[in-house]
C-alpha cells in the first residue's frame, strides 16, 4: 500500500497551484487539441449545487442528484478533517460530464487547508471536449486537476504501480463494478473512501443467480426487502476483498432507489474481528416467511421454522453483510455539514439517520399482514413502538418503505402486528 504522504512542499501541484495538468493519455492529447471544436455539438446547460455546467449529449440523470449531494458532502468531510493535516486527492472515475468533479472542486476543496488534487476520468471520448470545457472553472481557481480519457482499470492499475493513491474514489459505475473493486481498494489511502454504484440490480435481488455467483461469489435469491439484501451483498463483496488485502472496512452508507445501489464505505488499515462477524448468511423460508442470520465463522445447522416440517424451505442468500448498513455519527456528522443539498437529500439523510442498518433481519408490513388476513398493512411506527414496548429492537427500515428492522422472532412479530391491526400504510 501507499507510504505516507510525501508532504506538501514535494508535490508539484504545491509549488504552482495555478498549474493544471491535462494529463496525457495519447489518444487524451488528441481530443484535446479538438475539444472546443466538438463541444458545439449539442449544449445542455445544467445547474447543481454551486456547479454551472454543461451536459453534452452523454449520460447524465438529474434524478441522481442526492448521490452527487452525498459525493459532496463526503469530500466536505474530508476536507474539514485530514483535509487540515495534509494535502488530498479524488478521483471521480467515471465523470460523464464531470459534475461530481465540478462540485468538489467549487463546494469541499475551499474547506482544505491544503489545494486538493482533483482527479477526473471518462473512459469514452466522446465525453473529453464536455469533460474538459466544465473543468474550466477549477482551472481558474487554481485547482490543481488531471484529467484521463482512460478505462477505469487502466487507470487505477497505473495510479496504484506509480505509488498514487486517493483519498476519495467516486465509481458511479454502469452495471456491476465487482471486477474495479479489488483495484479500488489498492489505489485507496488506508482511511480513504471508495462510494460505490452499481446498476447490476438484477444479480444482487435474487433475479440473476448465476450473474450473483460470478459477480459476488454468492447465493442472492428472491426477498421483499431485497434492495436491502442488495446492499449487504454489495457491502460483502467489497469487505472481502479488503481484507484479501490486509485491510479492514466500515459502512458510512448504503442507500438504493431499485434501480441503482449505492454505498460508501472507508477502508481501515487492518481488520477489527467484528468485522469478520459480520459475513454470513440469511435464511428466509419460502413458506412461512421466517428469517434467520448466522455469521460464517460460527455457522451451524438451521433452527426449524414456523412450519410443520421444520427447515426443508429455506433459501439462502449469501455470504453477505450482516453488519450495521450505515455509520450513524458519520452521517450525523454529514448533515451538520454547511453544504446545501437538494430537499430529496436532507428527506435521504434523514430517513438513514433513523436506522443504522442493524439487525439485519428486515420485514415488510405488507407480508405480514396478508400471512394474518388483514386489510392492509400495520402503520409502521405503531409496529416499531409495540416492538420496543415488548423490549425488541426495532426501527422504521430507511432503505425500503413499510418494511421494518428488528431483532423480534417472527412469532412475536404477527402477534403485535395484529393487536396494532392493519392501518393502512
Ligand atoms: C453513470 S455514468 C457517470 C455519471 C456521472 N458520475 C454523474 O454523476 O452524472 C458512467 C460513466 O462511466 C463511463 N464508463 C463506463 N465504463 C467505463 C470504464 N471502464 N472506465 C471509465 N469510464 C467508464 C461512461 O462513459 C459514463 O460516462
Ligand atoms: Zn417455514
Amino acid at each position: 500500500m501507499a507510504g505516507p504522504w510525501p508532504g506538501p512542499s514535494t508535490r508539484q501541484w504545491q509549488r504552482n497551484p495555478c498549474h493544471v495538468q491535462w494529463q496525457c493519455s495519447p489518444q487524451w492529447a488528441v481530443w484535446v487539441a479538438e475539444a472546443d471544436t466538438a463541444l458545439t455539438r449539442t449544449q445542455r446547460h445544467y445547474r447543481e449545487g454551486a456547479a454551472e455546467l454543461e451536459l453534452g449529449d452523454g449520460f447524465f440523470r438529474e434524478q441522481s442528484r442526492p448521490a452527487r449531494d452525498l459525493s459532496v458532502l463526503l469530500a466536505a468531510d474530508q476536507a474539514c478533517g485530514v483535509g487540515q493535516e495534509r494535502g488530498l486527492r479524488w478521483l471521480d472515475l467515471m465523470a460523464g460530464c464531470g459534475i461530481r468533479a465540478l462540485r468538489w472542486g467549487l463546494e469541499a476543496a475551499g474547506r482544505c487547508a491544503f489545494s486538493p488534487e482533483i482527479w477526473v476520468n471518462d473512459a469514452d471520448p466522446d465525453r473529453s471536449a464536455v469533460l474538459k470545457s466544465n473543468m474550466k472553472r477549477l482551472e481558474q481557481k487554481g485547482c490543481p486537476l488531471h484529467l484521463f480519457a482512460q478505462s477505469a482499470e487502466r487507470l487505477l492499475t497505473r495510479a496504484w504501480l506509480d505509488g498514487d493513491r486517493f483519498d476519495l474514489i467516486d465509481l458511479d459505475a454502469f452495471g456491476s463494478p465487482s471486477a474495479l473493486i479489488q483495484p479500488a481498494l489498492k489505489a485507496l489511502q488506508p482511511e480513504g473512501v471508495l462510494f460505490l454504484a452499481s446498476t447490476d440490480g438484477r444479480s444482487p435481488t435474487g433475479h440473476d443467480r448465476s450473474g450473483a455467483i460470478r459477480r459476488l461469489g454468492a447465493a442472492a435469491r428472491v426477498h421483499p426487502a431485497s434492495w436491502e439484501l442488495a446492499l449487504r451483498h454489495q457491502i460483502g463483496f467489497v469487505a472481502r476483498q479488503a481484507w484479501m488485502l490486509g485491510h479492514g472496512l466500515e459502512p458510512l452508507l448504503s442507500f438504493s432507489d431499485g434501480r441503482t445501489f449505492r454505498t460508501a464505505v472507508r477502508l481501515l488499515p487492518h481488520h477489527a474481528e467484528a468485522e469478520l462477524n459480520s459475513l454470513g448468511l440469511l435464511a428466509r423460508c419460502d413458506v412461512c416467511g421466517n428469517q434467520q442470520v448466522q455469521s460464517l465463522l460460527r455457522l451451524r445447522a438451521w433452527e426449524a421454522c414456523l412450519c410443520p416440517s421444520g427447515s426443508e424451505h429455506l433459501l439462502i442468500h449469501g455470504p453477505l453483510w450482516l453488519g450495521p448498513l450505515q455509520g450513524l455519527d458519520f452521517l450525523r456528522r454529514l448533515s451538520d455539514a454547511s453544504v446545501p443539498v437538494a430537499g430529496a437529500t436532507g428527506r435521504l439523510l434523514h430517513r438513514l439517520l433513523a436506522d443504522s442498518g442493524s439487525p439485519a433481519r428486515v420485514w415488510s408490513t405488507a407480508e405480514l399482514a396478508s400471512r394474518l388476513g388483514l386489510s392492509g398493512p400495520p402503520s409502521v411506527s405503531a409496529l416499531v413502538q409495540a416492538l420496543r414496548d415488548a423490549g425488541q429492537l426495532a426501527s422504521v427500515s430507511g432503505v425500503m418503505g413499510g418494511q421494518i428492522r428488528t431483532n423480534a422472532d417472527l412469532q412475536m412479530l404477527l402477534q403485535l402486528c395484529s393487536t396494532v391491526g392493519g392501518e393502512g400504510p
